[in-house]
């Protein structure tokens, strides 16, 4: 029998770091000691005291299905949040999901149809541009590689890019993969424009507490963007939870009935005694701290042992991401990064720009030492 599959998977590619990891799982079958910059999660474990209120949620019987939308506290507890960001949000126009990545799906889904035309800032995390093809979504992308990855300086491009036509724009500040955090001046740019043509904006959160001596200001709080704001946030990265699967969105209620429509007919609610883990998650300060510091501690000795290489990079100010330019082949050249130097990387063009590797400092100091030395030694830098 020959299966016949819908457009909207065949639309789709594999993500272009699987080449990449089935290199290096290669390679280190044969023994190579991989130094891996390419991964998307804190090397740090889960903080112990949410550890342990998951186990607790567990024994205390908090295993059966939760409504829909979140266990009541929690939907309290991040909209009490989101008040400390200046987000005005009811615990009923909030609905937590496993992980954002499916806070994201649900919204794109939601709002997303043939034809319908997405703008994406470049490079943008893969995927945005999958969600968008399996809407159906038509993408328009504004590159930022020319104004080391601000936006400020290429809103004139921005504005060329929307139009009346354009039905979403997804913003990531931090960005993952470049790190930069947009100015209060490039998200009120952003509002000029989503205001005059009537867009909605996702404003992706979810590196928002890791940043370096910055405060980043949450999009729907500029005036005008309260109703045309959908703001996605999560506990993987700050929490280091990426593998407890925890997420949220939150938006106008009636995007909320929407998308809350296809989150109750799919995945039905977040695991009841993670979502307990994510009240005692929103609770802990002293761990996030501790690991933003090593994060900043990172990105300092990445960047000033690259100087050392005389290679600049655009400093970045949150996540722990940075893009390394590298040859024109990205590709290649991480494929390359990982045969001669085992060091592995994620293209660049994964994300919308060639030329570019992305490095993941969420490594300790020496492994991003011996990273660094090596691709130096290889003549990859
Ligand atoms: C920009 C961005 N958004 C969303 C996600 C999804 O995170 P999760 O589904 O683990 O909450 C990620 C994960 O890498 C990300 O980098």
């Amino acid at each position: 029998m020959t299966m016949e599959f819908t457009d909207r998977v065949s639309r789709v590619e594999p993500s272009a770091t699987l080449a990449i990891s089935a290199l290096a799982t290669e390679l280190e079958a044969e023994g190579a000691d991989i130094v891996d910059l390419s991964v998307g999660e804190p090397d740090f474990p889960t903080p112990e005291n949410i550890v342990a209120a998951g186990k607790d949620a567990m024994d205390a019987g908090h295993t059966g299905y939760t409504t829909s939308a979140g266990i009541l506290e929690l939907r309290e507890a991040i909209a009490d949040k989101l008040a400390d960001d200046g987000l005005e949000h009811d615990s009923d126009e909030i609905i937590v999901t496993p992980g954002a990545k499916q806070a994201l799906y649900e919204v794109v889904q939601a709002l997303v149809e043939d034809g319908d035309e997405v703008v994406l800032l470049d490079p943008a995390w893969v995927s945005y541009e999958a969600m968008v093809k399996m809407a159906g979504g038509d993408l328009t992308r504004v590159d930022l590689s020319e104004t080391d990855f601000q936006l400020e300086p290429a809103l004139d491009e921005l504005a060329a890019a929307v139009s009346d036509e354009t039905e979403l724009l997804v913003v990531n500040s931090p960005s993952n993969p470049t790190g930069a955090v947009y100015s209060d001046a490039a998200l009120e740019g952003v509002r000029d424009l989503a205001v005059e043509h009537d867009l909605t904006v996702i404003s992706d959160e979810i590196y928002k507490e890791i940043t370096y001596g910055v405060e980043p200001t949450s999009l729907g709080t500029l005036e005008g963007m309260a109703d045309r704001t959908v703001t996605v946030n999560g506990f993987s990265k700050a929490y280091s939870m990426t593998g407890w699967r925890l997420g949220y969105f939150a938006g106008p209620e009636e995007l909320i009935d929407q998308a809350g429509k296809l989150h109750s007919h799919s995945v039905s609610s977040a695991v009841n005694f993670v979502q307990h883990a994510g009240l005692e998650a929103l609770e802990t300060e002293a761990a996030v701290t501790e690991m933003v510091t090593a994060f900043e501690e990172r990105r300092d000795l990445v960047v000033d042992l690259l100087a050392e290489h005389d290679v600049d990079v655009a400093v970045p100010e949150g996540a722990f991401y940075m893009m390394l330019p590298v040859a024109e082949d990205d590709q290649a050249w991480c494929e390359g990064a990982i045969e001669d130097a085992h060091v592995a990387t994620v293209p660049g063009s994964a994300f919308g720009t060639p030329g570019y590797a992305r490095i993941s400092y969420a490594a300790s100091e020496a492994r991003l030492e011996e990273g660094i030395e090596r691709l130096a030694e290889e003549g990859y830098l």
